[in-house]
């Protein structure tokens, strides 16, 4: 097997189309040779959130131009790749099956080892691609479908400490957005109406805070909220914005109270770990950011976030866990299976419901 090893990664499981090209480098992380994307952000803001069939549809179009684009911009022939790599869930299953299909397609002509990705996987491994970051280490993923805190132990090797009994935690915050009139997603939004609101305005509850199993619950949050924002209807503009640094403020609390535990179940049950990572698109939040780096200086620890870039949806991080899971012999064949539902701690093997 060639040391640098260079992988086409796509991802299709929601509203993001990508195509990618990563080359593992001589000191064991990734080299992005080029990572192209294209939301469907603006085809899907009219209904406020992402509509499946849209999503399907959309990824069938622009698929095919945007790995030839991947492939040009990384001076790369289909003949030069090692491997091809494609996110196969969880997420939506039209999607799903576009991505996976073109890989396998891709695979078969080009006569290269296929690895279907585990979505979550891929934003688990993103601290490695970044940073070259050792194993084991705790991992909070926070994105508009998913929020665990997991123990990252090796490829295929994850220990789930806690996630959401109900929302997400980008969901919440698009939820919240929706309620106040912003538009779609909501992170970004609710994080810079925040900047210049009032975070002690409205008392909001902290779900869970103080509870032994790192777990969160938002949809509480999200309904005091909007008992708030029908108390002081109708809105102003400053009443946006305090809502908004007080809903921020209650998440941050919850993030940092469910972080702290889980480091705490971390190092009873596994060891000693190498960082406190972030990622999923709601680690592109500054708040969220800040306080961790907090928590992790005061645990001793290093807080390893992705660039921006890499927080969200996109290909290189798909074509890294294709490199990371090609170098152990993990590679799949022509029946690995699109997953809808696909949870990190099964993430070895593709069998499985
Ligand atoms: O990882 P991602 O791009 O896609 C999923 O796999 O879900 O995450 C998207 C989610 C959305 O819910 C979005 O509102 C949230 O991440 N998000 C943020 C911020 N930027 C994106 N949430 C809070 N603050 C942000 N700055
Ligand atoms: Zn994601």
């Amino acid at each position: 097997m060639p040391s640098r090893l260079r992988v086409l990664g796509l991802e299709t499981t929601c509203d993001e189309t990508a195509a990618a090209v990563v080359q593992l480098t001589d000191e064991g992380r990734g080299a992005i040779l080029s990572n192209e994307i294209l939301s469907q952000v603006a085809e899907h803001a009219p209904y406020g959130g992402v509509v499946p069939e849209i999503a399907a549809r959309a990824h069938v179009e622009v698929l095919d131009g945007l790995i030839e684009r991947a492939l040009e911009r990384a001076g790369t022939r289909l003949s030069d790749l090692d491997g091809i790599a494609a996110a196969a869930g969880p997420g939506l299953i039209g999607g799903l099956l576009v991505g996976l299909t073109t890989a396998k397609t891709l695979a078969l002509v080009a006569r290269k080892p296929l690895i279907a990705v585990n979505h979550l996987e891929a934003h688990a491994l993103t601290a490695r691609l970044t940073d070259g970051l050792p194993f084991p280490y705790l991992l909070l993923l926070a994105s508009g479908g998913h929020t665990q805190l997991v123990a990252v132990r090796g490829v295929g090797d994850h220990l789930r400490l806690g996630s959401t009994v109900d929302d997400a935690l980008g969901e919440a915050f698009d939820k919240v957005a929706k309620l106040l009139g912003l538009p779609y997603p909501g992170g970004p939004e609710v994080e810079r109406e925040a900047e210049r609101g009032d975070p002690e305005r409205f008392g909001l509850p902290r779900p869970m805070l103080g509870r032994p199993r790192p777990d969160f619950s938002l949809s509480g949050l999200k309904t005091a909220l909007r008992l708030e924002a029908e108390r002081v209807a109708p809105l102003t503009p400053t009443d946006v914005a305090d809502l908004c640094a007080s809903f921020q403020a209650a998440v941050v609390d919850v993030v940092i109270d469910r972080t702290r535990v889980a480091l705490r179940g971390f190092r009873d049950s596994v060891g000693h770990p190498s960082a406190l990572v972030a990622a999923g698109g709601v680690s592109a939040n500054g708040a969220i950011r800040r306080a961790l780096g907090r928590l992790a200086a005061e645990a001793g620890l290093r807080l390893v976030a992705p660039p921006l870039p890499l927080c969200g949806d996109n290909g290189a991080i798909v074509a890294w866990t294709g490199i990371e899971r090609l170098r152990m012999g993990l590679i799949d064949d022509m029946t690995a299976p699109a997953r809808a539902r696909w949870p990190l701690d099964q993430a070895l093997g593709t069998a499985g419901p």
